[in-house]
């Protein structure tokens, strides 16, 4: 079994329910790795993933070997038949058949270069180690999605969860640099999965792929969108048509304290790490009804309930 997407959970709500079991008691389960090997392989920067992967292992009793990959690695080629003259050393055949002799369950980060749309489209990186491996793969990011970071989102709104069907908005906000579209991605297939009122706002021509998108509604006036809110998830993302540029850097974006008085008292969401003052006011992210914090701590348990199910149904 891999877990590279969010279309890899049969029934979100049944995950959610195990996830919140293993947060009451997350050593339960503390045989379950023993002698198993995660190996975590980044290729770029990382603070709540690594950390909470790697708790989520611990707590199944497995031993974590990380490596930042794009830093202390050989730089990959990925091409099938390529003549490797130029600045690749290794190729994806030899490197992921090589960790899968060390590692019983591979997990990798590798985020979109945000300049080819067909080669982040296609996951170059995470479809060659799906390719190659002889061992189980979960996505920690990869070009276009984020599951694990959604799943852990749906832990969180499960917790704080209202008597009627949510309102839940996915809000564009102004951000300096160009940033994937893998986390909003991953979160529009997952509220998919849930019986929401799901609505996501952006300025016009920040659409996200349309094949991700599908139906569900996109709100191009913040303000109209925010009304009744019961959850605000803040996010930037890069633009997908004028592929990987900011075209759009708009203040008035931003998630105010004023903006969140238009909600029905909602709370407020990031996967972080996040812009104070860009994407969120201070005022906001510090309220008691920011649940960033929380959010965070629930990406343990959603790697762990990936895992654990990892490890009892093996590859
Ligand atoms: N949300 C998230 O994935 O955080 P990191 O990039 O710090 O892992």
């Amino acid at each position: 079994m891999n877990f590279t997407s969010i279309q890899n959970i049969d029934f979100l709500d049944k995950w959610v329910k195990q996830a919140l079991k293993i947060k009451k008691k997350p050593l339960k389960n503390k045989k379950l790795g023993k002698n198993k090997t995660l190996v975590m392989l980044f290729f770029n920067s990382s603070l709540r993933t690594r950390l909470s992967t790697q708790k989520a292992a611990i707590n199944l009793g497995m031993n974590v070997m990380v490596m930042n990959f794009g830093s202390e690695g050989w730089t990959l080629e990925y091409e099938d038949g390529a003549i490797m003259n130029q600045g690749a050393s290794e190729h994806i055949k030899e490197a992921a058949a090589v960790v899968s002799q060390y590692a019983d369950i591979i997990a990798i980060r590798a985020f979109a270069g945000l300049t080819d749309k067909e080669k982040d489209n296609a996951e170059t990186v995470l479809s060659g180690f799906l390719k190659h491996a002889t061992v189980p793969i979960v996505n920690m990011e990869s070009a276009t999605g984020h599951p694990l970071q959604s799943l852990a989102d749906a832990i969180t709104m499960a917790e704080h969860k209202t008597q009627h069907r949510p309102k839940v908005v996915l809000t564009w906000a102004p951000h300096p640099r160009a940033l994937p579209q893998a986390v909003p991605n991953s979160f529009v297939e997952m509220m998919q999965l849930q019986d929401a009122d799901f609505v996501i706002t952006h300025p016009e021509g920040y659409e996200l792929n349309p094949k991700i998108t599908k139906d569900s509604k996109i709100e191009y006036d913040q303000d109209k969108a925010f009304e009744n809110a019961d959850f605000i998830y803040a996010k930037n993302w890069s633009n997908y048509k004028e592929y990987g540029q900011i075209t759009n850097s708009d203040p008035n974006w931003t998630v105010t304290a004023d903006k969140m008085k238009l909600t029905n008292n909602a709370k407020f969401m990031h996967c972080l790490p996040v812009r104070r003052n860009v994407i969120v006011t201070d005022e906001v992210i510090d309220s008691e009804n920011s649940i960033v914090i929380e959010q965070a701590n629930n990406r343990t348990y959603a790697a762990q309930v990936v895992l654990q199910k990892i490890l009892k149904n093996g590859k």
